[in-house]
């Protein structure tokens, strides 16, 4: 049977500060925090085995966070720094970058809270704009909004055209599911929020209808991507949007769905390399275009017959 072909991954990465440091993440064994001289030499099998696009989320130290997320604009930030130096030694990789608060926030929310310990929407779509528009001015292709706010990309596009970045492209998590599948990437990006949850801004998993809604309203706002997360437990609606637009779409095969497939393999209960051909072919299946997957690094290993 023929695998999806490496051209549809895009590699989410986990970048740190510094220089000459990995951190294994223990929930997600295979993928580490990198600094970004690291990350430049990990791509270096990555891209020879035909995966064209990394998705680039910043760690910073609890100290560097506040309550305004200020790192996550600073023009020297993480992620910023990071796209500029995987830009120079990869000239033609695509190049996402995650854009929300929550790994920048002492009370780790996506947004700015109001007195009252809620997100204000507003306000926290002004800083988003500032967030995309740093990452464009470093050279990002592609910015990829997380933070489930109304409205988002607008903002974002409007900020982004405004500043003559008309080419910068949007992949909006316009379909993002409140779901008990992102444990493993909280530690990863040490963003679990400190209180509360964020069920206030992210989809019900009941609702069907309001889920491809949401991703429709975002291609009403200029989305060029649109994005249905977590992957595997939502086969259908990837399949329902499918029908609904002409956009591209991608699935993001989250980290609670990555880890408990290497788990169960531990356990000596499935074959690996077999379940992550069968899932990754699933989601393809039901109509997804790119698959955004920490299996992307071990494409060779995973999806070849080597
Ligand atoms: C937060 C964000 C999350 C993920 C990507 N961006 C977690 C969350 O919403 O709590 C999850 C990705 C994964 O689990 O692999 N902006
Ligand atoms: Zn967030």
């Amino acid at each position: 049977m023929t695998m999806p072909g490496p051209e549809k991954f895009i590699w989410p990465v986990f970048v740190i500060e510094g220089v000459n440091r990995r951190e294994p993440i223990d929930a997600m064994p295979g993928q580490s925090r990198l600094t970004a001289d690291c990350l430049v030499e990990d791509l270096k099998p990555v891209v020879d085995s035909g995966i064209g696009s990394v998705l680039i989320f910043g760690v910073i130290d609890d100290t560097s966070k506040d309550i305004k997320g200020s790192s996550a604009y600073a023009e020297n930030g993480v992620v910023q720094e990071a796209v500029q130096t995987v830009r120079s030694a990869y000239p033609h990789l695509v190049i996402l970058t995650d854009v929300c608060m929550c790994a920048y926030t002492d009370h780790g929310h996506c947004g700015i809270l109001d007195p009252d310990g809620t997100v204000n929407n507003d306000v926290t779509n002004h800083s988003l704009a500032q967030i995309a528009l740093s990452h464009a001015k470093s050279g990002a292709d592609i910015v990829a909004p997380s933070a489930m706010m109304d409205g988002q990309v607008g903002a974002i596009r409007a900020e982004l055209d405004s500043s003559g970045y008309q080419d910068t492209l949007i992949m909006s998590y316009s379909t993002k599911f409140a779901s008990s599948m992102y444990g493993p990437f909280r530690e990863a990006e040490k963003s679990a929020p400190q209180s509360g949850d964020r069920k206030a801004y992210q989809q019900s998993y009941g609702d069907p209808k309001q889920a491809i809604r949401e991703s429709l309203m975002d291609e009403e706002e200029g989305a060029d991507i649109l994005m249905v997360k977590p992957a595997l437990l939502y086969l259908d609606i990837i399949s329902q949007l499918r029908d609904c637009t002409d956009l591209p779409i991608a699935a993001y095969n989250v980290s609670g769905e990555y880890s408990a497939l290497i788990a169960s393999a531990d356990r000596g209960w499935g074959d690996l390399k077999e379940m992550v051909r069968e899932s990754t072919t699933a989601m393809v299946r039901a109509g997804t275009d790119l698959v955004i997957s920490y299996w992307a690094n071990q494409y060779e290993e995973m999806m070849t017959d080597k």
